[in-house]
């Protein structure tokens, strides 16, 4: 069937058929967006959240595009949470883009945006400390000491403010999700976590919203971390001891312009133990982390099997 579509305002106009006009509601009040979550909840509407540091880019909408797929009603939020942050230029160079991200939101059909004021989330310096050792003992959680306790709290704070059915976080952070998965077991959020498989660049860089931070060359050179993680899972299922693996990452980065790598992990899935030699049996990922540039980038992939989209539109 003929349909225009103006992309502004998001309007489709479809002949024999109604005018539909799709609108982001921004809510800024905590209280408001509660409230407005519980009375869909209590006429049984199935609500789908999906939280963000804004930035958005492809990987975001690919969540909110799940959300969408399995909710009536989709929320999203904006917050640049500081607890989350171990440098302080980090968190100031944080890209924004707020007209940019609520066009796409629209788009996309999330139905409401969340954007609390950094007041309202920390009205007063929090004492309390939510940590996992466990699961916080290496990679993200060794490299950026504080972080994961930031994003416990951020996300224990969004949770109560934002009471949906489901959240969706992306693959690429993995170890988070991990995390996030036992907060809401130890606090009993009653919220279902979905990951949704990371989403990338035709030559495999992982969507990031530091990737807009990449100068060219920085951006060419990037392909390096996903090229890593495939070069080193086809070694490992070929059999190389992980060992020879490792320094053959550590010697593709060292060949490399303004590259540096953090770390490459081979670790059990769901427990983050690094293991010391490949069983397919168990569930083991490959994790990456290191700088383009002064970019921090991070990307992940399973070793049994692919789940990443390329390139998703
Ligand atoms: O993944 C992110 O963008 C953030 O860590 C999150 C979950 C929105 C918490 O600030």
């Amino acid at each position: 069937m003929l349909s225009i579509h103006i992309p502004f305002y998001n309007l489709v106009l479809q002949p024999f058929d109604s005018l539909i006009i799709s609108a982001v509601e921004i809510v800024k009040s905590l209280i408001e967006c509660r409230n407005k979550v519980l009375s869909l909840r209590a006429e049984n509407t199935n609500v789908g959240f999906v939280p963000t540091m804004g930035a958005l880019h492809q990987g975001h909408l690919e969540l909110v595009k799940q959300a969408v797929n399995s909710c009536d009603f989709v929320v999203a939020s904006i917050f640049v949470n500081p607890a989350q942050f171990n440098s302080r230029e980090d968190f100031e160079k944080y890209p924004k883009a707020f007209d940019a991200d609520v066009a796409k939101l629209k788009k996309a059909g999330c139905d409401m945006l969340f954007v609390p004021s950094d007041r309202d989330m920390y009205p007063t310096e929090p004492a309390i400390n939510i940590s996992f050792p466990d699961l916080q003992k290496n990679m993200e959680g060794l490299f950026r000491p504080g972080h994961f306790e930031g994003v416990s709290l951020v996300v224990s704070k969004l949770f109560h403010t934002v009471p949906a059915q489901k959240a969706f976080f992306g693959q690429k952070d993995w170890q988070q999700t991990l995390v996030v998965k036992r907060l809401v077991s130890d606090l009993l959020f009653d919220i279902e976590i979905v990951t949704v498989p990371t989403v990338r660049e035709a030559d495999g860089l992982a969507m990031s919203s530091r990737n807009e931070r990449l100068s060219p060359a920085q951006r060419l050179a990037a392909s390096i971390f996903n090229r890593c993680l495939r070069r080193a899972r086809e070694q490992l299922l070929a059999g190389t001891p992980i060992r020879e693996v490792e320094l053959m990452v550590s010697s593709e980065f060292q060949s490399g312009q303004d590259l540096e790598l953090e770390y490459f992990e081979v670790a059990n899935r769901e427990t983050l133990e690094p293991v010391s030699a490949v069983d397919t049996t168990v569930p083991v990922s490959l994790f990456i982390a290191g700088y383009a540039g002064g970019v921090r980038l991070i990307d992940n992939i399973f070793l049994q099997e692919e789940t990443d989209y390329t390139n998703a539109n």
